[in-house]
């Protein structure tokens, strides 16, 4: 098992906020994580990454990692791209991409490479020497997916990566996330509507109030209107 969400809490202040999430990923899977505004989402990434502090058990390739800091899961294989796209605005797309290296990693070591990164976006490839804050929304997008891919991480969290995006860019994200679920790497998808989740996720499940209230398939979610109704059109 890539990853293991056993009972989860967490809390901001003295809200209590995830109330006893379990989910798993397994190796090469993409898993979407679905709800409404404020459902606790994002809490449950960053509780899973140490950016929150986690109550309960968080088992990373079989290895607890609850209690540990970002940085250290990170170094274990744990990519995070957070909803606001934190490119560093005044440095080049390919200065960028060089800060999502490891201490120690060279380029193109791992399962990708700069190049690889240009050959997927030629946008990027493009603007590889322009300052990064000229980049449009989407682009900005691309490039933190892509500055998190380039450390190598065998499991990688996404928060909201179409978000504002044009249908075409949504394309390409969901391309994105086909190539990296190719290679083996295991992604938790966190959206908020149905969108490309349905298209490319092999499991889904839905957060409701700081807990999972579903856990399917696609298929098996398309069939469930009561759930749909309740959890997450608006
Ligand atoms: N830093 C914080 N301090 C206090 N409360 C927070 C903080 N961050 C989030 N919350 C609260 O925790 C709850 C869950 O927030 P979270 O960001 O996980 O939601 P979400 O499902 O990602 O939704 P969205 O991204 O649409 O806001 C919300 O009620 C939010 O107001
Ligand atoms: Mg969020």
């Amino acid at each position: 098992m890539m990853l293991e969400v056993t009972d989860m809490h967490a809390y901001y202040g003295k809200s209590h906020i995830l109330q006893g999430v379990n989910l798993n990923v397994q190796e090469g899977e993409i898993v979407a994580l679905l709800g409404r505004n404020g459902v606790g989402r994002s809490t449950t990434c960053k509780a899973i990454m140490g950016e929150v502090e986690p109550k309960g058990s968080v088992k990373f390739q079989g290895q607890e990692i609850a209690g540990k800091k970002a940085f250290q899961i990170a170094n274990m294989g744990i990519g995070y791209v957070p909803e606001n796209r934190d490119i560093f605005p005044g440095l080049t797309t390919r200065q960028n991409l060089t800060l999502g290296l490891k201490p120690g990693q060279k380029d193109g070591a791992g399962r990708w490479s700069m190049q690889s990164m240009f050959d997927m976006f030629e946008n990027l490839d493009r603007r590889a020497d322009v300052e990064a804050s000229v980049l449009s929304g989407g682009e900005q997008q691309m490039l933190t997916m892509c500055r998190t891919l380039m450390g190598d991480p065998d499991l990688v969290m996404i928060d909201e990566p179409t978000e504002g995006l044009s249908p075409q860019m949504v394309q390409k994200v969901a391309e994105v996330l086909k190539a990296i679920a190719e290679k083996g790497i295991s992604t938790l998808l966190v959206e908020q509507k149905l969108s490309i989740a349905m298209d490319i996720a092999d499991r889904v499940y839905v957060m409701g109030h700081g807990q999972v209230v579903f856990e399917g398939t696609p298929a098996e979610l398309k069939a469930r209107d009561d759930v749909r109704k309740e959890w997450l059109e608006v």
